[in-house]
């Protein structure tokens, strides 16, 4: 068993309506009722204007709740943006930043995550921190570089925080939504990286970070992935949208 509690986190992208969304939570509630997990941490990242429902379905089940983003501003004139204080009022207790989806879409750069990274942190909101290389990168050689530079962006404002309020999420690009999961070694060998780069750069608790793998997760090959020594869980698209395939996931947490 591995010193780290494993993390699998849900995202759901913009993905999900009322109605599917309480299709899904049924079915959380049913799959945990049925065999409790332990030993896993689980949380589900639904769109911003679902996360009052999922608070209210979520319950006691124990599943955390996350948002898939924030504001890199505290309050104000901000049109469309939702600030970290709103998350922490509905009681978010995750959220994601630095996706390669927003760093792509929105063009959010390395300081701009950082800076929606401080904000989160401020407000007690714990932080899925994404890094990841396109395919042209990783067939450029370029992988190491591309996620030495995102960690170093983030770095100072993690180094002096605890392993609760930290985690990270190694995305490939290429492999995200894509079907084509990166082997369990290249995964582990960019995770490896990952944990020395913290701890190069003075992260305090780099050692037990959580490191996320996603990209392509499913119940299929999750248990391989997360049988690697610095792989603590998954940050799971479309997989998370189906409530048992998502708990089968889970429960492959369970047991490494
Ligand atoms: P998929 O699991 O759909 O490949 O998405 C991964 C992801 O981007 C999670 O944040």
């Amino acid at each position: 068993m591995k010193s780290r509690k494993p993390l699998v986190a849900g995202n759901w992208k913009m993905n999900g309506d009322i109605v599917s969304n309480e299709h899904l939570f049924t079915g959380l509630r049913a799959a945990l009722e049925r065999t409790a997990i332990s030993q896993v941490d689980i949380a589900v990242c639904p769109p911003f204007p679902y996360i009052g429902q999922a608070a209210a379905w979520l319950g006691d089940t124990g599943i955390a709740l996350g948002a898939q983003n924030v504001a890199a501003f505290p309050n104000g004139a901000y049109t469309g943006e939702v600030s970290a204080s709103m998350l922490a009022d509905l009681g978010c207790r995750w959220v994601i930043v630095g996706h390669s989806e927003r760093r792509t879409l929105a063009g959010e750069t390395d300081g701009i995550v950082a800076s929606k990274l401080q904000m989160a942190l401020a407000h007690e909101i714990g932080v899925i921190a994404c890094v990841g290389e396109s395919l042209e990168e990783r067939e450029a050689g370029q992988a190491e570089a591309v996620i030495g530079r995102q960690i170093d962006a983030l770095a100072p404002v993690m180094a002096p925080l605890g392993a609760d309020r930290i985690v990270i999420a190694y995305e490939p690009v290429w492999a995200i939504g894509t079907g084509r999961t990166a082997s369990p070694e290249t995964a582990q060998e960019m995770h490896a990286f990952i944990r020395a780069r913290l701890r190069e750069r003075g992260v305090r608790a780099a050692d037990a970070i959580r490191i996320l793998y996603g990209g392509s997760v499913k119940a299929s090959n999750a248990a391989t992935l997360f049988a690697m020594p610095d792989i603590d869980g998954g940050l799971i698209g479309g997989a998370s949208l189906v409530a048992d395939d998502f708990m089968n996931i889970c429960r492959c947490a369970a047991v490494v």
